[in-house]
C-alpha cells in the first residue's frame, strides 16, 4: 500500500533482523523524545523477543513503512487477542521525531485500522504519554482517552532501604497468621493453580470501560514466565501464605531486563479479596525490596504504574517512597465509524 509516500510492508523480525533492528532504532528515538527519563532502556534483545515472541503471547503482525529510497520511516506492531478482549486490538505505532508530521502516522493508521477490522475487531486501543505527540495525534483521528495510568519510579537509595524495617514492623503487625514465601524464575509447580488464582484477583483492579480482565488459568501462568524467559529477564516473585488453610493469598513480581541491571520492573501486585485489609500488599512488597538488595545488588531504582483510581496500591508505593514520572492512557478508536 502506498499512502503519504509510504510502503508499508508486513515482516516477521526472526526472518529479518535488519527490517527489526531499524524499527528499534525507531522505538528508541521514539523513547528518548517521547517518554520521561526516568524509564528502563531497551535493548535490542529485548526488543527482539517482544516483537517476534508478541506481547503477552497473543497472535501480532509487524508492518513497516519504507519511504521511497527505502529508509524505514514508521511501523506498527498490531495484537489480536485471542482469549478476551475478541472485538478489540491494540497497536504500538512509532515514527521517528525527526519524520513526524508528514501523514506517515496515519498511512500506518489507516493501514492498521484495516487489519484490525479484517480480523473482525470492532476498536483498535493504544498507549501514549500524557501531552505528548501520541495523545495529540490519537485526538487529532478521533480517538478517545482512557483513565489515567499514573507511572512511579523509586530511587533505591540509603534512605529508601531505611524506610524498610519501620514498614515492615507496621504490615506485620496486622499480619498476624500469614507467612512469606518467595521464588526466583518459574512458580513451583505443586503452587501453579494458587498462583493463576492471586493473578485472577488483578480483575477487580480499575481498568477502561469495556475491557475484559485476563482470565488466568496455571497454562497462563507458564506461558507468561515462558516469554519473560525469553524477553531476557529475570523474574522474582513474593507471596503471602495463609497459614490456617496453606492457600497463597497474595502476590508481588519484578522483572530484570539482563541488559538494564539497575532496573527493578514492578509486575503485579495481588491480594485475594477475602485476604485484604491485614497489609499484606505492603508486606509483600516490603519483603520483595529487602530481597532484591541481596538477590540484584545492581538496582538503583524500581519503575511501577497502576491506575489513578487505585488507592490502595497508590497509597502502599508512596509509603514505599515511590514518585510520580508521568501519565499514560490507552487511547481507543472505535473502526465501526472510522
Ligand atoms: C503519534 C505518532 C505516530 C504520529 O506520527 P506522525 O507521522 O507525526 O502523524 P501524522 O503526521 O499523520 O499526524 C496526523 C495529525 O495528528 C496530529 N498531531 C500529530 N502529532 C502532533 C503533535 N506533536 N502536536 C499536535 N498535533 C499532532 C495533527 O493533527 C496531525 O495533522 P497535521 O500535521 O496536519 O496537523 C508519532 O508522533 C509517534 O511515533 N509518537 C510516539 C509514539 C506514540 O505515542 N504512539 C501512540 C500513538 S496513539
Amino acid at each position: 500500500m502506498l499512502d503519504a509516500g509510504v510502503e508499508i510492508k508486513r515482516f516477521d523480525g526472526a526472518d529479518d533482523p535488519e527490517r527489526l533492528e531499524r524499527c528499534f532504532r525507531i522505538v528508541q528515538a521514539c523513547i528518548k523524545a517521547d517518554q520521561p527519563a526516568d524509564q528502563p532502556p531497551w535493548s535490542l534483545a529485548s526488543f527482539t523477543a517482544k516483537w517476534v515472541e508478541g506481547f503477552d503471547g497473543n497472535p501480532h503482525e509487524s508492518w513497516a513503512g519504507s519511504d521511497a529510497s527505502g529508509e524505514v520511516v514508521g511501523c506498527y506492531l498490531l495484537t489480536l487477542p485471542s482469549r478476551e478482549n475478541l472485538s478489540r486490538a491494540s497497536v504500538v505505532l512509532r515514527v521517528p521525531p525527526d519524520r513526524r508530521r508528514a501523514g506517515i502516522g496515519t498511512a500506518l493508521l489507516h493501514h492498521c485500522a484495516d487489519r484490525a477490522r479484517q480480523s473482525g475487531r470492532t476498536q483498535l486501543a493504544a498507549d501514549a504519554w500524557d501531552e505528548s505527540s501520541g495523545a495529540a495525534f490519537a485526538a487529532a483521528v478521533g480517538a478517545t482517552a482512557g483513565i489515567p495510568n499514573m507511572h512511579r519510579s523509586l530511587r533505591f537509595d540509603a534512605a529508601a532501604r531505611a524506610r524498610l524495617p519501620g514498614l515492615r514492623r507496621a504490615a506485620e503487625a496486622r499480619s498476624a497468621g500469614y507467612s512469606l514465601q518467595s521464588w526466583a524464575g518459574p512458580a513451583p509447580e505443586n503452587q501453579l493453580e494458587q498462583v493463576a488464582a492471586v493473578h485472577a484477583a488483578l480483575a477487580d483492579a480499575p481498568r477502561n470501560v469495556g475491557v475484559e480482565p485476563s482470565v488466568w488459568d496455571a497454562d497462563r501462568v507458564r506461558r507468561a514466565e515462558k516469554l519473560i524467559a525469553e524477553y531476557g529477564m529475570d523474574s522474582y516473585t513474593v507471596a503471602a501464605r495463609h497459614d490456617a488453610s496453606g492457600q497463597l493469598v497474595a502476590i508481588t513480581q519484578v522483572l530484570i531486563d539482563s541488559s538494564a541491571p539497575d532496573c527493578g520492573i514492578q509486575q503485579l501486585t495481588a491480594v485475594l479479596p477475602a485476604h485484604r485489609g491485614h497489609r499484606l500488599g505492603l508486606l509483600v512488597k516490603v519483603a520483595m525490596l529487602e530481597l532484591l538488595t541481596s538477590a540484584a545488588p545492581d538496582i538503583s531504582y524500581f519503575v511501577t504504574d497502576n491506575a489513578g483510581a487505585n488507592d490502595y496500591m497508590i497509597n502502599i508505593n508512596a509509603q514505599l517512597g515511590f514518585e510520580v514520572s508521568g501519565v499514560t492512557r490507552t487511547w481507543q478508536l472505535d473502526l465501526t465509524q472510522s
